[in-house]
């Protein structure tokens, strides 16, 4: 990669997915001279291990839920009598987002550690974290850094299962919005001073500087602010909803933070609008999605600001297919979170993708909120 980006002399390479992040592609390429937004492979362990990440938290009085790091089976069923029911389990690694359970009595508990151990995750089985289960609604936060300055870049919250009242079996996310209201400028303030900025000031202090987006699942409980996790990339589909509202150049914001000189910019800019994304996938996700359905309408659809995403098309003998799970993203922005969701609504209608399928309420709590 690192051959490739020197022969073609680019000069900016932005790091999408978290596996060659944790993988340390942005060491290689920075030692080739090229200027990379994404963490370092030592930074990246934010996101490529859920026992560094707690424990940085516990060294820093970072907050979060309780937790016991285990290395075995055995370990694992004796560390969940100090917990109460629900507990959350967690492989310690990257696991596409299957590597985590919430579980609802001891059995599904003692279930979810042996099945680690089993060896299903592989390497990122290794080790576990039993976590305190945490009450409240979620939200996520960005913030880009460079690792010393930290610009905040807006909040989401998503809608993991696949089916309709958040019923179903989960997903990588099948519609987001941004911002998330829940999260008021006092709770921001709250996650900035006592979360992201000790976070950020801690791997600086300890040798490895975090410089990307810095993505914190936060949990608002009723004592304050909790971290569920960090991701060390922009979410899929929250990034879709962060973009609409950008009112900044996103390129010279991402080389300003690859090349350490975030403190120059001006703080991006985004919208008070709302935007929201709905995401439509082929029939069958998220078990095996049908490919090749064929796709039309996106012209029409973007029509009235509405703009549709690619993520799991193709061309074939010229023609738009699906070839991937979830296959668009159709995000539209709105005063209100009603109004974007109407909007994308619309644009959705005006598709026409015969094998492929949406949730019908995105937004539904903001909505709620809104009617009051
Ligand atoms: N301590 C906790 N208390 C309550 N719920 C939790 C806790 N930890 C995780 N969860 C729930 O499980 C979900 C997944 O956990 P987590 O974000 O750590 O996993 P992940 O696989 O890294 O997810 P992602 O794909 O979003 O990065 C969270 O979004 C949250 O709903
Ligand atoms: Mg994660």
């Amino acid at each position: 990669m690192a051959a490739f980006c020197q022969a073609e002399k680019i000069r900016l390479v932005v790091i999408g997915p978290e596996a060659p992040l944790v993988d340390g592609l942005a060491d290689s390429l920075r030692d080739a001279g090229i200027a990379v937004f994404g963490p370092s492979k030592a930074a990246a362990q934010l996101e490529g291990s859920k026992a560094f990440t707690k424990e940085l938290c516990a060294r820093h009085n970072i907050p979060t839920g309780a937790f016991h790091r285990v290395t075995s089976a055995a370990e694992g069923l004796a560390a969940l009598a100090s917990f109460t029911i629900p507990v959350v389990i967690k492989a310690d690694g990257l696991a596409a987002g299957k590597g985590v359970t919430v579980a609802m009595s001891t059995a599904d508990a003692e279930e979810a550690v042996n099945d680690i151990f089993s060896g299903r995750f592989g390497a990122a089985g290794a080790e576990a974290v039993i976590e305190e289960f945490l009450h409240g609604e979620e939200a996520s936060f960005f913030a880009i850094t460079d690792g010393h300055t930290i610009v905040p870049f807006g909040s989401a919250q998503d809608h993991k299962r696949v089916g309709d009242g958040d019923t179903g079996p989960n997903t990588g996310g099948m519609g987001a919005y941004s911002p998330a209201r829940v999260l008021t400028p006092l709770l921001e303030g709250e996650a900035i001073e006592r979360i992201i900025a000790p976070t950020v000031r801690a791997m600086a202090a300890e040798g490895m500087p975090y410089s990307g987006v810095l993505y914190a699942g936060l949990m608002l409980t009723p004592t304050g602010v909790q971290l569920i996790e960090y991701n060390a990339r922009f979410g899929d589909p929250e990034c879709q909803v962060l973009m609409l509202r950008l009112e900044d150049d996103l390129a010279e914001l991402l080389l300003a933070t690859a090349e350490s000189r975030l403190a120059t910019l001006p703080a991006p800019r985004l919208s008070d609008h709302t935007a929201l994304t709905v995401v439509l996938a082929a029939q069958g996700y998220p078990g095996t999605p049908k490919a090749g359905g064929s796709i039309g309408g996106i012209a029409a659809a973007e029509v009235d600001g509405a703009k549709v995403f690619h993520a799991g098309t193709a061309l074939k003998h010229g023609k738009l297919v699906a070839s991937g799970g979830r296959v668009l993203n159709v995000t539209a922005t709105g005063k209100s979170v009603s109004e974007a969701q109407t909007r994308a609504y619309a644009a959705v209608d005006l598709l026409d993708f015969p094998d492929g399928f949406c949730r019908r309420d995105i937004g539904w709590r903001e909505v709620e909120r809104e009617r009051g």
